[in-house]
């Protein structure tokens, strides 16, 4: 008997511990109820350290938008899966492709930390540095664009133009056409609620937390600076698919 209480306290706190990197402790707690009928949401490691962008994105800058402001959206996402059943077992792209088909009481939690889970997932693939414009995508641009120079031109007066918080794309849409789009607060073109939908190519944050340490209210120079951490590679990649 006292085996069995011990292997049950230690199985709860082995669960425990593992939903804490998840979510709050006291959600956590809240949480082992659901288990195991809920999907939750993981903060995925950037896959390369916090300093490897600098100068032009700085080391403080990196590890709070991804230990702080991206683990919120992971943490209140699990709050909201938690405690609507409908969640359950959904996959973030579901869940943001198809926001107003779940609960009404829902869908901003969908919208704005769904969004905000995969947008932020979505952006750190893209950064790099030192990578160049791979053949598929130096065509298309060209193609679309005129030249590699007045795509730039049209992101960067996009992503300046965007009034308040939001994101800046490079997506294609349904047909295959390039086209730039800024999209408000924590939406992107994938969510079934946005007026233009596509599949992104680029995307960079323009909420103040991306860059207000390094730049303050200079947003002209960090997006400019973005040339030199997009990571062209990862671009190719999404624009051959
Ligand atoms: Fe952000």
């Amino acid at each position: 008997m006292t085996k069995r209480r011990d292997f049950l306290k230690q199985s709860s706190l082995l669960s425990f511990g593992t939903l804490s990197a998840y979510a709050t402790p006291a959600l956590a707690k809240e949480l082992l109820h659901f288990l195991p009928h809920a999907t939750l949401f993981e903060l995925p490691p950037l896959g390369y350290a916090y300093d490897s962008l600098e100068p032009f994105i700085d080391a403080q800058t990196m590890q709070i938008h991804h230990t702080k402001h991206h683990q919120a959206y992971v943490t209140k996402l699990n709050e909201a899966v938690a405690k609507d059943p409908a969640l359950h077992h959904q996959s973030l792209e579901q869940l943001i492709r198809n926001s107003n088909s779940f609960p009404e009481a829902s869908r901003a939690a969908i919208r704005n930390h769904g969004g905000g889970h995969w947008n932020h997932s979505f952006f750190w693939t893209l950064l790099q540095k030192g990578t160049q414009p791979g053949k598929v995508t130096t065509l298309a641009i060209n193609n679309t664009f005129g030249s590699m120079e007045q795509f730039k031109v049209a992101f960067e007066k996009a992503a300046l133009g965007l009034f308040g918080s939001g994101w800046t794309w490079l997506m294609k849409d349904a047909s295959g056409k390039l086209t730039i789009i800024s999209t408000p607060n924590q939406d992107n073109p994938l969510m079934d609620i946005a007026p233009q939908k596509g599949t992104p190519i680029i995307g960079i944050d323009v909420w103040e937390h991306a860059y207000y340490l390094k730049y303050q209210n200079k947003r002209a120079d960090y997006v400019q600076a973005f040339w030199n951490v997009l990571n062209w590679n990862k671009v190719e990649e999404f624009m051959q698919k």
